[in-house]
């Protein structure tokens, strides 16, 4: 009988050795089955019952279902660890470094014509300039016609001009804005000027988006101007001179350049005249560069605004802000301005 439980004792040591050494729950099964399986070791031990006398039978039953417990407890035993260590494993391998930075949205930036376009605003602004906005589809009336530029000129042909139908364009240039703008000025004031008393001048910047039949390093289909226009009693050219030459100071932030102004032609204007510019310094040091049309609002322009040519007088301006981008930026085709080439666009932001 000593014999037997030391035997069962071995039995049960064996299999709790067997159990701890299996490196994973398919090993630990099979170890399993040596021992609890149909021909395991315990297993055959309780077959063995069957040979022996009732009295015998009873009390080894006993103690082989004892030492069978034991076997199913250090088997329950490895199964908890090997599945512990798995589940310590698994956090391991799934953790979260919460110390890592968020993931934020990217971030956007201007476009180096808008900035442009916003540096543009705000030295005007602080001349005391007001900044309009107006409709890129005009009316034929605004953007030629009230313009005293006929129905013959050459601007108005198909070869430069977007047409829209029913007397619509693309604006050619954001000169209609000098219209629209001084238009509703005067409706404001109208009580001041049937009463014959002096109206605030017109002081107005007006960007935006223009479009002509146009394609090369230096014309886009589509670009943008700037248009200026001040009109009041006593408004002369060389105010238009010293309000632009301040303004391309300011713009390129330098005092290192000449303006000069070229006698030109434009129907709305009387005398006109092209801004060109010159960098005393830098790469483009030297060349005379134009950035605007210019010129004293023509009679018949004031007129079409709804005063008085005899006592009304003015200067305007028509500026390429993507030409003035170009030189500030050091861009050399405009083209790459509307691309939407990240690599181009992210230099700016
Ligand atoms: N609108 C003219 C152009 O686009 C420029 C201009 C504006 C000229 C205002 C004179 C006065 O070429």
């Amino acid at each position: 009988m000593n014999d037997t439980v030391s035997s069962l004792a071995t039995l049960v040591a064996d299999a709790a050795a067997a159990f701890d050494a299996a490196p994973t729950p398919a090993e630990l099964e099979n170890a399993k089955a040596r021992f609890l399986g149909k021909s395991g070791r315990l297993t055959e031990l309780l077959k063995g019952l069957a040979a022996l006398a009732p009295e015998e039978k009873k009390a080894q039953g006993a103690r082989i279902n004892e030492a069978k417990q034991q076997v199913e407890a250090a088997l329950n035993a490895r199964r908890q660890a090997l599945a512990d260590a798995e589940l310590a494993q698994q956090l391991r391998a799934e953790a979260l470094d919460v110390t890592l930075p968020g993931r934020t949205p990217g971030q956007g930036g201007l476009h180096p014509v808008t900035r442009a376009m916003e540096r543009i605003e705000q030295i005007f602004g602080s001349m005391g300039f007001d900044v309009a906005d107006g409709p890129e589809i005009e009316a034929d009336w605004f953007n030629f016609t009230a313009l005293n530029t006929p129905q013959d000129h050459p601007a108005r042909s198909m070869h430069d001009t977007f047409y829209v139908e029913g007397g619509y364009v693309l604006r050619t240039h954001t000169s209609p804005m000098q219209i629209r703008y001084a238009v509703q000025h005067v409706k404001r004031h109208k009580h001041l000027l049937d009463a014959g008393l002096p109206m605030p001048e017109i002081r107005v910047i007006a960007p935006g988006r223009t479009y002509r039949v146009d394609s090369d390093a230096t014309h886009s289909p589509m670009f943008h101007q700037v248009e200026g226009l001040w009109v009041g009693e006593n408004i002369s050219f060389k105010d238009l001179k010293a309000v632009y030459v301040d303004f391309i100071q300011a713009f390129f932030e330098t005092k290192d350049l000449e303006i000069r102004f070229r006698p030109s032609y434009f129907p709305f204007t009387e005398p006109s005249a092209e801004i060109d510019m010159k960098f005393a310094t830098g790469p483009l040091a030297g060349r005379w560069l134009e950035v605007s049309g210019s010129g004293q609002v023509h009679p018949q322009v004031i007129r079409n605004m709804g005063l008085d040519p005899e006592r009304y007088i003015g200067f305007a301006f028509g500026s390429g802000i993507d030409r003035l981008a170009m030189l500030r930026y050091g861009v050399n085709d405009l083209r790459l301005f509307f691309d939407g080439d990240l690599r181009f666009l992210r230099q700016f932001a």
